[in-house]
């Protein structure tokens, strides 16, 4: 995950034959009655799922005799909210977002209205998204029924102890962008349900709804926090990739992450909200969060995680970028109600005290925060940076006390380096390739890159055959043969690698500005087709057949 975050005083902007669509379609049904998620549409359908059209654009209108929230086609200056969504997936590999509220209406208002608005644009993508990722996760044809019990209780318990801590803490405005960010899921929830009721106290939300979609990181932790017997994250699995280079003579800062992911998750959004919240702070500032995740080796720590006193991760990094004003603060924020769930390595660029040209400020360039349960460490590491001019981020923790903790040492006895934070294949290519960065284009060309046939750091001794293309900056473990023997899971063939690049810099991070790759390298690997790839069978609505994309430069108006 990677978010741009930018203020300004004031304010804050912050597949498929007719046999599998009939099933689809059913799926739906069952869905709405059986485990209360999402119900289908009545869109237009076409032989890969509902058509989400090339553009639209939608507003949310209050009626302020009746309170009443409605929505309508197009955008309106007196709109509570508005959103367009311009779908380019199958020319990019992207559909875009921007969406905006406006400052004549309560925090509240704005944030459900968002939400209501969001659903509004994107809900054909939003029913693919759920068929391809989440459907069956808990229901409606398969079940493990002892963990999706286990998985709701937990689940109801949390929204209800932030319902009382959000009561308790009226005044705060920890609990107040809580409520916020939970209003906006509400709303998101209503609008695509069809239902909408502007909640004004208490509200409720579907523990396996919605929800649901928000927690695929918690869940990669909550499953085994709740003894969940097939865990989605392989051992060893990578899960991104990052790099920030500061380029020869300080010239210039590039921040770079590559998401790594099922294929399956490749229908993606960028996105960008304009919300104008009146209780945040104040001041101009520009900075990029992003992180790689670290996972939790240690069973002994699964006791941290707890539906009381937690904030659940994909909260908690919403409510730090909104409230924070520089990296320690966003750290403060952050670890505060730790759940122990999606453990990441954080890393916080603040552009606004790098001065290009010039030495080190000291501090405040990079903050690096690092999650397991139990436990949060977090250090400023500008003159690090400074000094090795790079920090590559790789799925694993670099403080010792965290990684010894998280059960790392063993893993590093039993299968060796692989699991050593200097010693794995990406640290060694991030240490022997990160001096040949110096624009933009050598940035995106490294964070592509996967030779795994051909360069050595790729190979894996105790692997038949050794090269293996998981061990590169970008992952294809499609490309690993399926008789192939691994020492373990992360290595055999599989639906996963890095599916995308996103890359920033001074100029560009100012203006929300990126440019981006969608799908899975093919820089020096063939590009991936679902038609002639060992996973045509899982379901991929909506998503291209082939995946070969340009870079693209993303900008707002
Ligand atoms: C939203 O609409 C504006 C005005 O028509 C257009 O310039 C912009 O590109 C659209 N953005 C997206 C993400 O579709
Ligand atoms: C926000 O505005 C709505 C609509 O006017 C109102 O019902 C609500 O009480 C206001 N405040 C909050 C905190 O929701
Ligand atoms: C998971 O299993 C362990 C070991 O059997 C047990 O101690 C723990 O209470 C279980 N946790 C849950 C949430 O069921
Ligand atoms: C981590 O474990 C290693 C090996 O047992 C030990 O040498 C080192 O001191 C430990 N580091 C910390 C910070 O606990
Ligand atoms: C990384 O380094 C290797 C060995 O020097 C070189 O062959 C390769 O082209 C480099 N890749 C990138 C993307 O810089
Ligand atoms: C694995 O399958 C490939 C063809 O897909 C074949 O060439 C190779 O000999 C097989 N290797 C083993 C070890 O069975």
């Amino acid at each position: 995950m990677v978010v741009l975050v930018y203020g300004s005083p004031g304010g804050r902007l912050t597949q498929a034959l007719t046999r599998v669509l009939v099933l689809v379609q059913l799926v739906g049904v069952f869905l709405s009655g059986m485990t209360g998620a999402i119900a289908p549409m009545g869109r237009r359908w076409g032989p890969d799922g509902p058509v989400q059209p090339i553009a639209r654009t939608r507003s949310v209108l209050l009626d302020t005799k009746t309170g009443q929230l409605s929505l309508v086609d197009g955008r309106r200056s007196d709109a509570v909210a508005w959103a367009n969504l311009t779908n380019a997936i199958h020319e990019t590999g992207w559909a875009f977002l921007e969406l905006g509220t406006s400052g004549r209406y309560n925090d509240s208002l704005q944030a459900y209205a968002a939400g209501m608005v969001e659903a509004a644009v994107s809900e054909e993508l939003i029913y693919m998204h759920w068929m391809n990722t989440v459907v069956n996760y808990c229901g409606p044809f398969e079940y493990e029924v002892g963990y999706c019990e286990k998985l709701k209780s937990f689940l109801e318990a949390n929204l209800e102890w932030m319902q009382e801590e959000m009561e308790l803490n009226r005044d705060s405005i920890y609990w107040h962008q809580v409520r916020l960010t939970l209003l906006q899921l509400k709303g998101l929830e209503d609008s695509y349900g069809g239902h909408v009721t502007f909640p004004t106290g208490r509200f409720t939300i579907k523990p396996l709804g919605f929800l649901l979609l928000q927690l695929s990181g918690d869940l990669e932790d909550l499953e085994p926090a709740l003894n969940k017997s097939k865990t989605k994250r392989a051992l060893g699995s990578g899960s991104c990739s990052a790099l920030i280079k500061l380029l020869p003579g300080q010239r210039d800062l590039l921040v770079a992450h590559n998401t790594w992911n099922s294929y399956q998750n490749m229908l993606r959004i960028i996105k960008k909200y304009s919300f104008q919240f009146h209780e945040s702070p104040q001041g101009g500032w520009a900075w990029v969060t992003l992180e790689t995740t670290i996972g939790n080796n240690n069973p002994a720590l699964w006791k941290y995680v707890q539906p009381e006193g937690s904030v659940l991760e994909w909260v908690r990094n919403i409510v730090a970028n909104r409230l924070a004003l520089d990296g320690a603060m966003w750290a403060d924020i952050f670890k505060k109600f730790n759940s122990g769930t999606y453990n990441n390595q954080w890393m916080v660029v603040d552009y606004k005290v790098f001065v290009p040209g010039e030495p080190s400020p000291g501090s405040k360039v990079l903050t690096i925060l690092e999650q397991i349960p139990g436990m949060v460490v977090v250090a400023d590491k500008t003159e690090e940076l400074y000094q090795k001019t790079y920090w590559a981020s790789y799925n694993l923790p670099s403080f010792e006390t965290v990684f010894n903790a998280s059960g790392l040492p063993a893993l590093v006895t039993r299968y060796g380096d692989w699991f050593s934070y200097e010693g794995s294949p990406r640290a060694q290519i991030f240490h022997r390739n990160q001096s040949g960065v110096h624009d933009m284009d050598s940035m995106i060309r490294l964070m592509r890159y996967n030779n795994f046939l051909h360069d050595p750091l790729s190979w894996c001794i105790a692997c038949s055959p050794h090269p293996n293309a998981e061990n590169a900056i970008s992952a294809r473990s499609d490309l690993n043969p399926a008789n192939g023997s691994y020492p373990f899971q992360a290595l055999h063939q599989r639906s996963h690698g890095g599916i995308d690049m996103k890359v920033t810099n001074l100029k560009l991070s100012k203006a929300l500005r990126l440019q981006a790759i969608s799908g899975p390298t093919w820089d020096q690997v063939p590009a991936f087709q679902w038609s002639t790839s060992p996973f045509n069978s899982l379901l991929h609505m909506g998503q291209p057949d082939l995946w070969k994309f340009l870079p693209i430069e993303v900008w707002w108006d």
